[in-house]
């Protein structure tokens, strides 16, 4: 279900959980959210009352049935660090679910998610989403990359994945419950984790595909910009349609303002899009500061 208009929500903190480098895990109960929230969409949060800007985070999971959201982000400024002071029992404001998110389709069932630092969370709503999907035959795969160690729970993976050397063998704790085979790419030499980029993970897994598992291949991603250029480089290599979710500085972030524009190439040529309506997640083969290395 769509909304027309969207209205600020006070979201009570119901956990909040910290890992290393100033990594925070906060579950929000928001049911008007929850009832709306889709992989891809975003919550715009007001941090504090001291900041009058609010900061768009990701929806990393929605349980519409209990009412809550959760959200994962590093502290980076004074937003994010004013948010990581609230405790469980504080209410903050958010806006949302705001954006048009992920457009998986039936026929590339095969879902391969690529995802990188704070980028991770809209794909692990995307897995939830995808496994709960009962009447569909869809067939997730999580690839993730971190420089830091990884803020969620680890295990060792139940079953090989195709391409994927056996040392790379700890999943995301949260996939494997729910059968979705997960992998970690890292250069910083955790344990479990393949030493590497995250793409790299994911050329040795498409390269080990036969030609029409292949065809059922799409690629969904989030992360930094320099991963987000090799996906679609991975993307192209492999003749695969790509869906990205970008990021951009944001004021208003219900669309008002133009500040959040970015290139895309459209059917008619050159057109600016605003990030936090008109995506944030768009078709790779559209986006300017992707294309430019076409
Ligand atoms: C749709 C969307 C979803 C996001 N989801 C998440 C998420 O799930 N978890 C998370 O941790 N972060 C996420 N972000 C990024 C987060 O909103 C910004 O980093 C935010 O500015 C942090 O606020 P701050 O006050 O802590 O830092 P600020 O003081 O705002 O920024 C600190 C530094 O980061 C740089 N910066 C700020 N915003 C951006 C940006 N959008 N792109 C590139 N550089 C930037 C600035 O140059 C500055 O140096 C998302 C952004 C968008 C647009
Ligand atoms: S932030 Fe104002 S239009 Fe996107």
């Amino acid at each position: 279900m769509s909304r027309d208009t969207i209205f600020p929500e006070n979201a009570l903190i119901l956990q909040h959980t910290v890992f290393p480098q100033d990594q925070h895990v906060v579950r929000l109960q928001a049911p008007e959210c929850a009832r709306h929230a889709q992989p891809g969409m975003f919550v715009h949060i007001r941090c504090d009352a001291g900041i009058p800007m609010r900061r768009p985070i990701s929806i990393m999971r929605s349980q519409a049935d209990a009412g809550w959201i959760e959200i994962l982000y590093k502290v980076i400024g004074p937003g994010l660090q004013a948010l990581s002071s609230h405790q469980p029992g504080d209410s903050i404001s958010i806006l949302g679910p705001i954006g048009t998110g992920f457009r998986p389709t039936a026929e590339r069932n095969r879902a391969l998610l690529i995802g990188g630092g704070v980028g991770i969370p809209p794909l692990i709503f995307l897995a939830e989403k995808l496994a709960a999907d009962a009447a569909g035959d869809w067939q997730p795969v999580g690839l993730f990359g971190s420089e830091i160690p990884f803020p969620f729970d680890l295990v060792e993976a139940a079953d090989r994945l195709p391409g994927i050397p056996a040392q790379a063998g700890t999943a995301l704790e949260l996939l494997e419950n729910i059968d979705v085979p997960s992998r970690l790419a890292s250069q910083a030499g955790f344990s479990g984790c393949f030493e590497g980029y995250v793409t790299e993970l994911a050329a040795a897994w498409l390269g080990a595909l036969d030609q029409p598992d292949l065809g059922r291949v799409m690629i969904f991603s989030c992360g930094p910009t320099p991963m987000l250029q090799a996906v679609h480089a991975l993307a192209q290599q492999f003749g695969l349609p790509d869906q990205i979710c970008v990021e951009e500085f944001m004021a208003c972030g219900v669309g008002g303002c133009a500040g959040c524009t970015t290139l895309v190439h459209t059917d008619t040529g050159p057109a600016m899009r605003r990030v936090c309506v008109d995506g944030p997640v768009f078709d790779g083969s559209t986006l300017g500061f992707l294309r430019h290395r076409d």
